[in-house]
């Protein structure tokens, strides 16, 4: 046994005295899903997450979903979104992945489609409809992908699929500056006037097929199928949550991005509280969710509650105050671009550790200087931070984000509730080199400690 195996079956020793092997009689056993976005494989810096740091992370989840596969337009059929990376003579990252089921043989590997991930880059392809619900329109094209999901889990050795099916999302809420005009916009977004799709009602009667026919397709090998609620995605619309939840292992909501700097350019706002805020939608949090598919007799059980393990970052303007009190106006989405990550509007938690107050910046000026940290003892919000711009309008910031406490805060939420347990998205937006404090994975560790404890 070399060294660092030893050190990872003491730490899985010392977790089990901890609380996984006590477990009392009657409790059941809360689970931990890790969302793993392989298109952080192939990042220049680093933002690459690769295999040898990836399984660190490993003994922590009790599934691992590989993201992301997509559709073929007008053949209907699930491929492999980048098949060198994919799938490539044996060397491809599908069979890497399902492979570390050697090493952590309790583990469950899916492979999830769709996540907001299958986005065509070419001009055209913009004003293409929807292949999502084309596809769902389609009896035949149901069945190709039934069967072309199925050959890809059993070619390449996933234990199941998650459906993370792209359906329109909300619209967000455009307002127009202007004094005292942020609480008239909010009022416009309670009466929910948008039309998201005129045929709701028929794609999601047939989305239930499709888990149905998927779900009879995997029963004689067990495989699992999981859902994903893609952030800003009405559930109400698209899932009739009693009929579905027969066909499903578990569904992970992705509970966030309810503010982000794409969708609100002007307006900067928590990404993700746990419970309702006041002048709020009120549908704009976990809890209320949540609340959804719990009304809807979905086992308590069954659901995971998505954590992000990221932060939304707005350039704050000299019109946007100095107090950095949420809501924001005046914000552009402009924010500079992580380092690492190289992705415009989010900062992976490390990038945003870099940036709250720490030795390496505690005298450091304009730029460089320091964000104001403001912390939610009351757990309802999250966190944010922010540096109000200078005279010249330059170096404002506001972030919303995760942190490991703010993330067992969620952890603690799902315990209560007597939930499945805890989907996090995504193990290359945690702190997998340490930078921030020194210890790797934080997120994640932060909450299966609280889930486990
Ligand atoms: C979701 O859809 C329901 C109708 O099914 C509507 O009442 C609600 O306002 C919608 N939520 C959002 C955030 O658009």
């Amino acid at each position: 046994m070399n060294c660092s195996r030893m050190i990872k079956s003491l730490v899985l020793l010392t977790l089990c005295l901890v609380g996984v092997c006590s477990g009392k009689v009657g409790q059941q056993k809360r689970h931990l899903v890790c969302f793993y976005d392989s298109s952080s494989f192939i990042k220049e810096g680093l933002g690459k997450l690769v295999i040898d740091e990836l399984e660190p992370a490993l003994q922590f989840c009790d599934y691992l979903i590989y993201g992301y596969a997509g559709l073929e337009r007008s053949s209907h059929k699930a491929v492999s979104l980048n098949e060198q990376l994919d799938l490539d003579l044996g060397k491809g990252l599908y069979r890497t992945v399902t492979r570390l089921k050697r090493l952590y043989p309790s583990l469950r590997i899916l492979l999830s489609v769709g996540g907001d991930k299958d986005i065509e880059k070419s001009e055209d392809a913009k004003d293409l409809p929807n292949k999502y619900l084309e596809l769902l329109e389609n009896p035949t094209g149901r069945t190709r992908f039934v069967n072309t999901v199925y050959t890809l889990v059993k070619t390449y050795g996933f234990d199941g699929i998650d459906i993370a099916w792209q359906f329109p999302k909300n619209k967000p809420k455009k307002f127009h500056s202007g004094v005292g005009s942020v609480w008239k916009g909010f009022k416009k977004v309670f009466t929910g006037d948008f039309i998201v799709d005129e045929h709701a009602v028929d794609h999601k009667e047939q989305f239930t097929s499709l888990l149905r026919d998927v779900k009879n397709a995997f029963r004689p090998d067990n495989l699992l199928l999981s859902t994903t609620v893609l952030p800003n995605v009405n559930a109400s619309l698209f899932f009739d949550v009693p009929a579905v939840i027969n066909y499903l292992d578990f569904v992970n909501i992705a509970a966030f991005d309810f503010y982000t700097p794409q969708r609100n350019p002007e307006l900067a706002d928590y990404a993700a509280p746990l419970y309702e805020l006041s002048e709020r939608n009120p549908e704009f949090n976990v809890d209320a969710q949540v609340k959804y598919w719990l009304r809807n007799s979905c086992p308590a059980s069954k659901i995971n509650v998505g954590v992000a393990s990221y932060g939304r970052p707005w350039k704050m303007t000299d019109d946007s105050g100095e107090t950095g009190v949420p809501p924001v106006s005046k914000v552009v989405d402009e924010a500079p671009v992580g380092g690492n990550t190289q992705l415009h509007g989010i900062y992976s938690w490390p990038e945003t550790c870099a940036l709250l107050p720490n030795q390496n910046n505690a005298y450091a000026k304009g730029a460089n200087a320091p964000l104001t940290r403001v912390r939610d003892p009351a757990k309802r919000s999250g966190n944010y931070a922010y540096r109000a711009a200078d005279k010249k309008g330059d170096n404002g910031i506001w972030i919303s984000f995760e942190d490991p406490n703010t993330a067992a805060d969620k952890a603690i939420y799902v315990k209560n509730n007597n939930l499945g347990g805890v989907a996090l998205f995504d193990l290359a937006y945690d702190d997998f080199r340490g930078v921030c404090t020194g210890d790797i994975y934080p997120i994640l560790r932060a909450i299966k400690y609280r889930l486990i404890n």
